[in-house]
């Protein structure tokens, strides 16, 4: 496929590495989006990462995805669960989009077991760490590299 997929981190991502290891792994984002990248080139896709603590850019980058992106990767972190915002930038971006968690969101806490966003996405991937993005890369890969 010629086209390109964003991958969207949300509140936190960015102090992977610091968080619990139990859920979160030990990488670091920066060490995260190495393998990523990784995934993509074994599957000749383009990628580009963006990470904010802000909820409005995350927004932004949604409304503009229409534009820029051939499908999405999200991993808002706790946005997930109550964010109608994104909810809502999310449905205006209009792009295949993939949710992917590092931890088993639905065997956590109760108030993690809603994602705002899930039926929005054709796909969502949880409980598998950095291994879950590669599965996200082959779904899009088979939904738009067609
Ligand atoms: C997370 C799960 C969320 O519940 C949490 O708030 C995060 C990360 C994950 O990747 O497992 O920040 O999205």
């Amino acid at each position: 496929m010629t086209g390109r997929i964003d991958v969207l981190h949300g509140v936190n991502l960015d102090m992977l590495g610091r968080r619990d290891p139990e859920h979160y792994g030990s990488l670091t984002l920066t060490e995260l989006e190495v393998k990523v990248k990784r995934f993509a080139d074994d599957l000749g896709l383009e990628l580009a990462f963006f990470q904010t603590n802000h909820e409005g850019q995350f927004c932004e980058w949604l409304h503009r995805a229409g534009e820029t992106s051939d499908g999405l990767i999200l991993n808002p972190g706790a946005w997930t669960h109550y964010s109608w915002a994104i909810r809502d930038a999310l449905e205006v971006a209009g792009v295949p989009a993939v949710e992917v968690h590092l931890s088993a969101v639905d065997e956590r806490e109760e108030w993690r077991r809603l994602s705002v966003i899930r039926d929005l996405c054709f796909g969502s991937v949880q409980g598998k760490g950095v291994d879950g993005y590669r599965e996200a890369l082959e779904m899009l890969n088979e939904r738009v590299g067609k």
